[in-house]
């Protein structure tokens, strides 16, 4: 893996979205509609106005970010260009690689942010201090796998 990620590595994916007069449906098929396997899947819900949520990079984790309910905003950070997503389509996923930094707010209210990850539950994987992770990345990722 190119070990020096940027946020030029991360993009929106466009999922499929199945219509008819019963509703929407999107369906995500690990390694079909996105580049890599599902391990973990968590959710972040009544995120009260005002608050933020991440502030921190992992090291190996590859993650699907999606607002299946409302929006919110996503900021990655990857120690030289930041980029900012607002998310409020069920049928798009933004793809965040290992070695960068994320914050997310402006939660709508009643907004639901769905994650799906590559990798288990792994304090080890993370990376919460900025100065810490600023280092890392000047010292060309070598920490990053
Ligand atoms: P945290 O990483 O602070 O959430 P975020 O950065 O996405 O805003 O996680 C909050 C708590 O939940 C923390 O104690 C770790 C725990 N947690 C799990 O047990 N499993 C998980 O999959 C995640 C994402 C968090």
């Amino acid at each position: 893996m190119d070990k020096k990620t940027t946020i030029n590595d991360c993009r929106i994916i466009d999922l499929r979205k199945i219509s008819d007069v019963r509703g929407n449906l999107t369906p995500v098929e690990a390694s079909d509609d996105i580049p890599f396997g599902i391990k973990r899947v968590y959710y972040l819900y009544d995120v009260p106005g005002g608050e933020s949520r991440g502030g921190h990079a992992h090291k190996a984790l590859f993650q699907l970010i999606i607002a299946v309910g409302g929006s919110f905003a996503v900021t990655l950070y990857d120690g030289t260009n930041k980029k900012s997503f607002v998310l409020n389509r069920p049928y798009q996923g933004l793809l965040v690689v290992p070695g960068i930094w994320r914050e997310l707010d402006d939660f709508s209210s009643g907004s639901v942010c769905l994650v799906l990850a590559s990798e288990k539950y792994n304090a080890e994987d993370y990376i919460r201090d900025y100065d810490e992770f600023l280092k890392m990345k000047k010292a060309n990722d070598t920490s990053f796998s």
